[in-house]
């Protein structure tokens, strides 16, 4: 029987990253796998693939829309989806070799298969019919999420779908709902949107993305209205009937009332994802779950059962690839006896679209809500010389201080680049930073960035440019 110091089971961002760390402290490894390649949701149905989609979609609404204004005269482009898909794949695939390579330099056994714990020390690995115990001194339980349903309408991945199904349509859909105005419907809406469908989103509560900045949300809607989005806000999507070669969708008031039928050639379903803990003989084994069904943790990643760990989107927190992996690290490091931790108030989000949205710490509504002081600094994109320039002036930046103290509580972004401009404050918010000590860090002109620092110096009222 093979043992281990540490059995990974699953090879997202959290379990690969895990792998590696443990691997680097002198850790005999192993990783399982039951999918056909490593990566988990993010690198072959989730971030990965839907960037690649947005950056494609974004040059080819470029080309049409924006080329000529710049003196770049080009004919209207025409799609080749086959071939977008094609690029979108050789993405994918490049990430995961990169993944397996990564096994390989440190030297960590993949194993194909079902992996389920029978106890502390004890993992079967199930493939084919076939099954192998292996033992080890520890487990990290990785295995993410899968899509949460909705109750009564049946996801066929060809005209009801996922995320996974709207990575994958294999004609531009003329008409697409999309149910949940979070990032998933707002990032695969876009890519559907620019490539010629009309959008319509239905969103439950009474504005889109939840747990972002009011103020950035808000103006984040109008933006994508101007660009052609459809919201129906406070409202629910209760069936939708199949029958006809038109999808007809039931929408109803959240709080109740009459109902509307709005038609749609694909409904993408997209209301949050749910932890993934299928065949993991988890009960048995004794480890305990939270009131939402995910893997219990204590501060240290320990579960219920001694030398088992959990990590990821199985566990609670942001599901998010670079929470998995930042908890990957941090948790071998524990193994190996070390003071591995996660920050969890800097811990950025970005929502990939056309202008992005980027945010880190504290929103206004939670300082309020906490009953803390604060100053907020503001400054637009339509006062910075590069965006003047390139016009692309959508958006702002909004950092929030501690009145008393100037701290750093939260920066929010909407805005090209806005993905690459947060972690300057991320950094800022990890070593404490005032919103003085940003104001007074040398920009380089000209840049995007110069509005952060602009924002920072707008919490003082004394912004240079406004
Ligand atoms: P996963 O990536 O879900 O990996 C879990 C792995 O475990 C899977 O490979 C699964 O097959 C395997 N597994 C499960 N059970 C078993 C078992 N019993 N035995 C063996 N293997 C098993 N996050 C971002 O930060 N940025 C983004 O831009 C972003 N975009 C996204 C876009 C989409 C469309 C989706 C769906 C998600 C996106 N996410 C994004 C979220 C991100 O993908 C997840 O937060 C991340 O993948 C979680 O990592 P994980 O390692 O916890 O789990
Ligand atoms: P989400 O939680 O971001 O948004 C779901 C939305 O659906 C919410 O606005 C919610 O109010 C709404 N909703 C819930 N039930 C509804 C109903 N019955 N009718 C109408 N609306 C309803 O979840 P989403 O977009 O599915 O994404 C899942 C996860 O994947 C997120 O947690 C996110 O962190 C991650 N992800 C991250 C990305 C990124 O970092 N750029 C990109 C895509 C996904």
């Amino acid at each position: 029987m093979a043992t281990y110091d540490l059995v990974v089971i699953g090879t997202g961002p959290g379990g690969y990253v895990c792998a590696v760390r443990a691997a680097q402290l002198g850790m005999k490894v192993a990783v399982v796998e039951k999918n056909a390649t490593l990566g988990g949701t993010c690198l072959n149905v989730g971030c990965m693939p839907s960037k690649a989609l947005l950056h494609a979609s974004e040059m080819f609404e470029e080309a049409g829309h924006s080329f000529a204004k710049m003196g770049v005269s080009v004919s209207a482009p025409k799609l080749d989806l086959p071939a977008m898909m094609n690029f979108k794949q050789q993405g994918i695939d490049g990430n995961v070799k990169g993944v397996e390579f990564l096994m390989k330099k440190n030297k960590i056994d993949v194993l194909k298969g079902t992996g389920k714990i029978l106890g502390t020390g004890k993992v079967e690995v199930s493939a084919d019919g076939k099954s192998q115990a292996i033992e080890t001194k520890n487990i990290v339980i990785a295995t993410g999420s899968d899509i949460a349903r909705l109750k009564g309408i049946d996801i066929d991945e060809k005209r009801i779908v996922s995320s996974t199904g709207a990575l994958s349509l294999d004609k531009v859909p003329g008409k697409l709902l999309i149910v949940g105005a979070g990032v998933i419907g707002l990032e695969l809406g876009s890519v559907w949107h620019r490539l010629g469908a009309e959008v319509v989103v239905v969103e439950f509560l009474d504005r889109i993305l939840p747990g972002m900045d009011g103020e950035i949300a808000k103006q984040f809607q109008r933006i994508l209205e101007k660009q052609g989005f459809a919201f129906k806000l406070g409202a629910k999507v209760t069936a939708v009937d199949t029958s006809g070669k038109t999808l007809k969708a039931t929408v109803e008031p959240a709080a109740g009332g009459n109902a509307e039928t709005l038609e749609a050639d694909v409904v993408l379903v997209c209301i949050g994802r749910v932890p993934y803990t299928e065949g993991l003989g988890l009960k048995e084994a004794g480890v305990a779950l939270d009131a939402r069904g995910r893997v219990q943790i204590d501060a240290h990643f320990a579960t219920s059962v001694k030398g088992i760990y959990a990590i990821g989107d199985v566990v609670a927190g942001p599901m998010l690839a670079h929470k998995a992996e930042d908890e990957g690290v941090a948790v071998a490091e524990i193994i190996a006896g070390q003071a591995g931790h996660v920050n969890y108030d800097v811990i950025p989000g970005v929502v990939y679209t056309t202008p992005e949205v980027s945010s880190v710490g504290k929103t206004e509504e939670e300082l309020k809500q906490a009953g803390v002081a604060y100053t907020v600094g503001k400054f637009p994109f339509t006062a910075n010389g590069r965006s003047k320039v390139n016009q692309t002036t959508d958006g702002f930046v909004k950092i929030l201080a501690d009145a008393k103290t100037d701290r750093v509580l939260g920066v929010h972004i909407i805005g090209r680049e806005a993905g690459e401009m947060i972690h300057e404050a991320c950094v800022l918010m990890e070593f404490g930073g005032s919103a003085e000590d940003l104001a007074r860090t040398c920009h380089a002109h000209p840049t995007r960035s110069e509005a952060v620092k602009e924002a920072a110096l707008a919490v003082g009222k004394r912004a240079i440019h406004m």
